[in-house]
């Protein structure tokens, strides 16, 4: 379906009417984690019916850091599309695809390589962070991709996590500098900065599958229930009796976001001591258990067409190059690098 078809089908009486574009980004790293859901992909479900929504799984960016681990980069990207639909994304609403379908994104980078300084990109805290282990010019130039990424949509938004704010700030500088050198074509992209909620894993750092502290939505449900038994507590409690600390503990993270009466009885419970953590871990494991249930209903069921997930892939990329090609196309106007047009 052409955009042009879908804002005609999008504007039916009893749907809102689309105007603006997202583009939306996430990394292959194989099958999400509950700190995923809750801090991006809800987010992007809920935004879905009032944007143009690019959901774009960034493999060329996988490549900055693990450029020699490419054996399970298909699998990954399988995983993530999975989860993305089980999530509730849904194909009719919003392209998804990879990144590396649509070559348009590395050809706008090339463009945009040239409009940033080497001293600015080696600034940022993203690159200063990683610069001991990872020094390749591909890593260097990450924010470049990714201003790439959200400029060849025209996009407006982009939502993202206050961690990735001077990224979008540099893909708002460079579509400035390219309007300003050649001539207004690009939309100048701004952060849509969602309430991210804290998650912490089972070690009480940041969830993270690269920590092995995570909450899969792959996870069985005897998984996630083992899992949260084996999550860090306040060090203070060691038995039932103890007071606790709940705003110190990654089971109280969670139960704010899966048990309603969290604050109202959870929280005084654990603080009075009469209850225990073994039982708070139980009553976190059945309330998360029975959110995720739909999703990994659908998950199991989409594993089981690898076919049909495949397609959705390609029939988003589809999509997102040709939306990509037009900009390209002016783009080069603008440049006056659209030599062949020049000619006839
Ligand atoms: N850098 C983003 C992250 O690590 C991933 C990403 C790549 C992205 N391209 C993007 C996010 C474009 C938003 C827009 O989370």
């Amino acid at each position: 379906m052409n955009d042009e078809k879908q804002a005609a089908q999008a504007n039916e009486v009893g749907k809102p009417a689309k105007k603006e574009t997202i583009f939306s980004g996430m990394q292959p790293t194989g099958a999400l984690h509950v700190g995923n859901l809750e801090g991006a992909l809800r987010n992007w479900v809920r935004l879905q019916d009032e944007y143009w929504m690019y959901c774009c799984i960034v493999d060329w960016h996988a490549l900055t850091a693990e450029f020699d681990k490419t054996d399970e980069l298909k699998e990954s990207i399988f995983q993530v599309a999975v989860d993305f639909l089980a999530g509730g994304l849904d194909p009719e609403k919003c392209a998804i695809f990879v990144q590396s379908e649509v070559k348009e994104h590395a050809e706008l980078h090339l463009i945009f390589s040239m409009l940033i300084s080497v001293p600015t990109l080696m600034r940022l805290p993203t690159y200063l962070e990683k610069k001991d282990t990872l020094d390749s010019y591909g890593f260097l130039g990450y924010p470049v991709l990714q201003a790439a990424d959200i400029c060849i949509y025209n996009a407006h938004k982009v939502p993202v996590g206050k961690d990735q704010a001077k990224h979008i700030w540099l893909a708002n500088d460079l579509a400035k500098r390219f309007n300003y050198l050649y001539k207004k074509t690009l939309n100048e992209p701004e952060a849509l900065f969602t309430e991210i909620p804290l998650i912490l894993g089972a070690d009480n750092r940041k969830m993270s599958k690269s920590y092995d502290n995570d909450l899969r939505l792959a996870f069985t449900a005897q998984e996630t229930e083992k899992r949260i038994k084996s999550f860090y507590t306040d060090p203070q409690k060691i038995r039932k009796g103890d007071p606790g600390r709940p705003e110190q503990c990654p089971v109280y993270l969670l139960h704010r976001l899966y048990t309603p009466e969290a604050k109202a009885e959870i929280m005084p419970s654990c603080k009075s001591g009469e209850l225990g953590c073994v039982e708070c871990k139980r009553r976190l494991a059945k309330n998360l258990n029975a959110a995720l249930e739909p999703i990994r209903e659908r998950r199991t069921e989409l594993v089981a067409q690898p076919d049909y997930v495949w397609d959705i892939l390609r029939t988003g990329a589809d999509r997102a190059r040709q939306r990509a090609r037009s900009v390209m196309e002016k783009v080069r106007q603008a440049m006056k690098t659209d030599y062949r047009k020049a000619a006839t």
